[in-house]
């Protein structure tokens, strides 16, 4: 089996947007299709660790906003690279107006939104499917959708710490495009951007190995809080447990 073929898929990006009560959020996702035409339904696949995730779960609703080639890389790290959890993503974004649901929308960097109100929901592990009919939609522009292909090559900077740190190698997460450095990724490693796993990761650039001075010192850390052990010469400080998916600030080092 060929874990690559699952390159060859192709995606659009979107933010999606739920409300629960006074609060408003949003997160990317690249996981939006039509699945039905008669009702007209759609689809989105979201994961477990997204608040906006638990909000659709709890209020049964949510947009789309397809962002186009216009949209721009704040747009990317905003609502996809923190969450509502921490911050308050709508506080003092200006570009939105709220749909006939009572849910944002995005009005700039997008090219059309739609409104939805899930009547399915299919547990899938990782993530949850949320499935029903659009209740209201609009055209916002004609500028082309962007597709994931286009935000990678030319939405997303193009790293500049693999030319700056030649003896590293950089590991790309095909879901979402987070950059990895370091010699080896660890067979644990969780994006800490969009939850995918290791397997989702491709090596982007690499050195030729630099002569072995000694082996490399191997180190345990243990998650405090589900007891989990990673072993390395250092924990990534961007590690997230793969167990309770608490972060690298929750590992200690265990001595001996
Ligand atoms: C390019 C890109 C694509 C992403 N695709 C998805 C996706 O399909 N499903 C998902 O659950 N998260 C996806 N994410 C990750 C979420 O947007 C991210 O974890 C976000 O911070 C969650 O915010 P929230 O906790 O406020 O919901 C993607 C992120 C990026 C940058």
């Amino acid at each position: 089996m060929n874990q690559k073929a699952m390159y060859k898929l192709s995606y659009g990006l979107f933010v999606l947007t739920a409300k629960d009560g006074n609060q408003d959020n949003g997160c990317i996702i690249n996981t939006a299709i039509q699945a039905a035409s008669e009702p007209n339904q759609m689809s989105i696949c979201v994961n477990k660790a997204n608040h906006t995730h638990d909000m659709i779960a709890k209020t049964g609703k949510f947009n789309v906003s397809v962002l186009s080639e216009k949209a721009g890389f704040d747009l990317f790290t905003h609502f996809g690279f923190q969450s509502g959890r921490e911050v308050n993503k709508f506080a003092d974004f200006a570009e939105c107006k709220r749909a006939s649901n009572g849910i944002f929308y995005l009005t700039a960097g997008t090219n059309a939104y739609m409104s939805v109100t899930v009547t399915k929901t299919v547990d899938l592990g990782s993530h949850t499917m949320f499935i029903g009919p659009i209740e209201d939609m609009e055209v916002l522009s004609d500028t082309p959708s962007a597709t994931y292909e286009y935000y990678h090559a030319h939405i997303k900077p193009q790293p500049k710490a693999a030319a700056a740190k030649p003896e590293k190698n950089v590991y790309r997460c095909v879901i979402c495009g987070y950059e990895y450095e370091g010699e080896t990724l660890p067979d644990d490693y969780i994006c800490p951007l969009c939850k995918h796993p290791a397997s989702d990761f491709e090596l982007i650039a690499s050195e030729p190995a630099a002569p072995k001075a000694q082996e490399p010192v191997k180190n345990v850390y243990r998650c405090i809080i589900c007891g989990y052990e990673y072993e390395g010469e250092s924990l990534p400080d961007d590690y997230i447990c793969p167990l309770c998916k608490h972060p690298a600030s929750d590992f200690e080092k265990v001595e001996g």
